[in-house]
């Protein structure tokens, strides 16, 4: 095992009915600003039982977050946030408010062009305002964890940030607030915290037992519960393990003292940024075509992948291999998430496009070996078609 150090300082406030604790977790005298997305938050009522958890104090709000926060839009909320000298950020939604609400806690407070922490990766952040999060859809773990994602839609660049003041202070996680959910969110969910998983587990062995084994037990988990994620949306036991699963997919602790890939994710944000495609979609289409074209670099933890998460245990090693990524695959398509770019109409010219945005966002060493440099995520986007 990797030397390391963990420090999650998220408050989880996880059950049915618990929105209403904001009221003790937001400071009586702060100055908050309600951060949400399109029309969800205000539809499914989330908004009014925050707005009336929040009483007395003095509240503005900023909608309009879109999926894939944009630069454009966060800078209109750090304007708001700034004029109105507001000093507390809720963020209501999905990974896209609450990446979108991490944005505006730092670049409230930046010196400078606030772009240049998505450019830096956030290694220039100094202060942050706080924030706390109700989660509306389970799926990338932003609610407990110190990262987030934003794009610049002038430029088409999607770039991660991550900084220990971003870090929510709380995360009120309510189950039944996901039952509005269009079953495509669910599928997607379902997918992003499976890749999470993959990307911090499915790399080379350090022995790390317990990390090994409970990466492998949010795998199962996922794959268990997905048909009824997906035909029972008001399945109250369902819906909270699949937001605990998620949750807990990407809080740091599964990636704690192992090495991790993420190539999937790099690869698949510059086909967002190009196409529009959804995130967790970009992961299925990215993560079957590198386990195949990385399988050397990844032959044992693929065989251990193989036969502890779906039981296969017979065949040569190459066989087994093949079968895994073949099973991961039907994961994803059994879910409506197609594998193929072709599905989205795309050839040759895409993985060009994509070549030239890796280059230009220095995406050339990728992986836990740093070994997926611009010619083999060629063979990875090829092997995608
Ligand atoms: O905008 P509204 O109307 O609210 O609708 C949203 C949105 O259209 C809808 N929705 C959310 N909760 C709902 C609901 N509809 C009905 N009922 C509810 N309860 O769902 C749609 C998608 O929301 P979004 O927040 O975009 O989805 P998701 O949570 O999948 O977030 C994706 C973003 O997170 C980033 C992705 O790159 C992407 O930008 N990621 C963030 C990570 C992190 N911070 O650690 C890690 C991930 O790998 C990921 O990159
Ligand atoms: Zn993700």
């Amino acid at each position: 095992m990797k030397n390391f150090e963990f420090h999650n300082p998220t408050r989880i406030v996880f059950g049915t009915g618990t929105v209403s604790r904001i009221n003790q977790l937001v400071p009586e005298t702060a100055r908050v600003l309600i951060l949400y997305g399109g029309a969800s938050a205000e539809k499914t009522g989330t908004l009014a039982e925050v707005r009336k958890a929040l009483g007395q104090r003095s509240v503005h709000e900023f909608g309009g977050i879109e999926p894939n926060p944009s630069y454009e839009t966060l800078m209109r909320a750090v304007r708001l946030v700034q004029a109105e000298k507001l000093d507390f950020l809720l963020a209501v939604g999905g990974g896209s408010v609450i990446d979108g609400s991490k944005f505006v806690a730092a670049a409230a407070l930046y010196q400078g062009e606030p772009w240049e922490i998505a450019e830096q990766g956030g290694s220039n952040i100094r202060q942050a305002l706080p924030i706390g999060t109700v989660l509306t859809l389970p799926a990338t773990g932003s609610e407990m964890n110190n990262g987030a994602v934003v794009t610049r839609k002038a430029t088409q660049a999607k770039l991660p940030f991550r900084h220990p003041l971003l870090f929510p202070q709380f995360s009120v996680l309510d189950p039944s607030k996901t039952f509005t959910l269009p079953a495509k969110q669910v599928a997607n969910g379902l997918v992003d915290a499976y890749v999470h998983t993959i990307e911090q587990y499915l790399t080379y062995p350090v022995q790390a037992s317990v990390q090994d084994r409970y990466a492998e037990g949010l795998l199962q988990t996922l794959i268990e519960i997905a048909p009824q994620a997906i035909a029972a949306p008001d399945d109250y036991a369902t819906r909270a393990n699949l937001m605990w699963t998620a949750t807990q997919a990407l809080n740091g602790l599964i990636g704690a003292g192992v090495p991790q890939d993420w190539a999937t994710h790099m690869i698949g944000h510059e086909l967002t940024a190009l196409y529009d495609i959804d995130h967790a979609r970009t992961l299925a289409l990215v993560l079957p075509a590198l386990l195949d074209v990385q399988r050397d670099a990844k032959r044992a933890k693929l065989l251990q992948y193989a036969a502890r998460v779906w039981n296969i245990r017979t065949g040569s090693e190459d066989e087994r291999i093949t079968a895994a990524i073949a099973q991961t695959r039907s994961f994803f398509e059994e879910l409506g998430i197609p594998t193929r770019l072709s599905a989205y109409g795309l050839g040759e010219d895409a993985v060009e496009a994509v070549l030239q945005q890796l280059q230009a966002h220095g995406m050339t060493a990728l992986g836990e070996h740093r070994d997926i440099d611009l010619a083999r995520s060629r063979r990875i986007l090829q092997a995608a078609l």
